[in-house]
């Protein structure tokens, strides 16, 4: 037998802390979080299983049902806008259940992947990057691809900054089979951009608190219609952390099985009292607006928007880079120069595009001040329009 050398490993020579950068952040989620969210990060621990942080999350369960619009349970999980794809996957269906993907981009493409992942028959119904999903195509497919037990759409695909009409595609979907399970990605729409859950006869809706909540990444929320949880008492796929059953639970007693995160739980409930005080629909309309002045000033530049007008997102845009612009320099400089940070593009379209959130905590000044630095940037980089 060997005996290994013990190796001593020492404490790591690394860069010093530095402070955090004030920034105007606009990816799509991490995004900057109002300074009453903020202040709410400094708050004392809670016992997770005491009575006070259980008023929290009677509280944030209670309102999040409101903004899902859904009279189910919404459960809570320490999880990212991808954990709620697997969450939902997993509690849903048993391996070998076919499942249609409807995928207009790189986050449709990994609900799918995950799919495959997990041993389900996926049937892809892929549509160009910058479409939406077309009714009239999703409904001669699934009649073609028939039968199948789920389906899956994302509401929202922030790779391409394009919003699918989630009502109508239901609606087909429950003509075709009055029994498909219907999953929605909504992690970068709910709460900015219209979506009644149970009017809209959706089974998972999920959602992810660095978006439109005006929280730090963290905490994934979902929720499941009787028919999903009914799917869930025979779904054979194997789950232990993200099972909804022992989530469901706990939640009688306002908890959940495992530590949840408790200053996220914070920012959440300051959110969502703000969010209430601005009112639902009054969102939507500051999020049209968003969406209709950074698409109308990238035109006015001589910018081409992504994007299919007519489904254009309010929460995220993405914008055709240039001939002759390097948009990595471009991004460089209105991240060094003028404290602004923008993303680029995903998968083929990296280098390609770049992309403006405009989502949750936004002010008109924070969006004039990128439209601004960017007409600024990109004419010293030569582009004239
Ligand atoms: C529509 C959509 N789905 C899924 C995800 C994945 O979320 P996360 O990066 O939080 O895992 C994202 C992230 O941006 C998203 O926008």
């Amino acid at each position: 037998m060997t005996v290994q050398e013990k190796k001593v490993i020492a404490v790591p020579q690394v860069e010093p802390r530095t402070p955090i950068p004030i920034q105007n952040l606009r990816v799509a989620g991490p995004t900057p979080l109002p300074p009453e969210v903020l202040r709410t990060q400094s708050f004392p621990m809670l016992n997770h299983r005491g009575p006070e942080f259980a008023a929290i999350v009677k509280r944030v369960t209670l309102r999040l049902g409101y903004f899902f619009q859904t009279a189910s349970p919404v459960l809570t999980y320490a999880a990212s806008g991808t954990g709620g794809q697997e969450c939902a996957l997993v509690n849903l269906f048993s391996p070998g259940d076919h499942v249609v993907a409807i995928t207009i981009g790189s986050f449709g493409n990994r609900f799918a992947k995950i799919a495959t992942a997990y041993g389900l028959h996926v049937t892809r119904l892929e549509f160009p990057w910058g479409k939406a999903a077309d009714p009239k195509v999703v409904e001669a497919r699934l009649k073609e691809n028939a039968p199948f037990r789920g389906v899956l759409i994302t509401h929202n695909e922030t790779s391409t900054g394009v919003t699918n009409d989630v009502q109508t595609l239901a609606a087909l979907v429950r003509d075709i089979n009055p029994e498909a399970l219907i999953a929605v990605d909504a992690v970068s729409s709910l709460g900015c951009i219209p979506l009644e859950m149970d009017a809209w006869d959706l089974d998972v809706v999920f959602t992810g608190s660095q978006k439109g909540w005006m929280s730090p990444p963290g905490l994934m929320m979902i929720a499941a219609s009787p028919r999903a949880w009914e799917a869930n008492k025979t779904a054979k796929l194997p789950r232990f952390y993200f099972d909804w059953a022992s989530s469901r639970k706990k939640l009688e007693v306002w908890q959940q099985p495992a530590t949840p995160p408790v200053s996220i739980f914070y920012t959440l409930d300051m959110g969502m009292e703000m969010m209430l005080a601005e009112g639902r629909e009054a969102i939507f309309e500051r999020h049209r607006q968003a969406g209709n002045y950074i698409r109308q000033r990238a035109k006015a530049m001589g910018l081409h928007v992504l994007a299919d007008p007519e489904y254009a997102s309010n929460t995220v845009s993405a914008l055709m880079k240039p001939e002759g612009v390097d948009s990595k320099a471009l991004l460089k400089k209105l991240r060094e120069q003028d404290h602004i940070v923008l993303a680029g593009g995903q998968d083929h379209l990296e280098g390609k595009i770049f992309r403006i959130g405009h989502l949750g905590f936004f002010s008109q000044a924070d969006l004039d001040q990128v439209m601004d630095k960017l007409e600024l940037r990109l004419h010293e980089a030569g582009f004239r329009g």
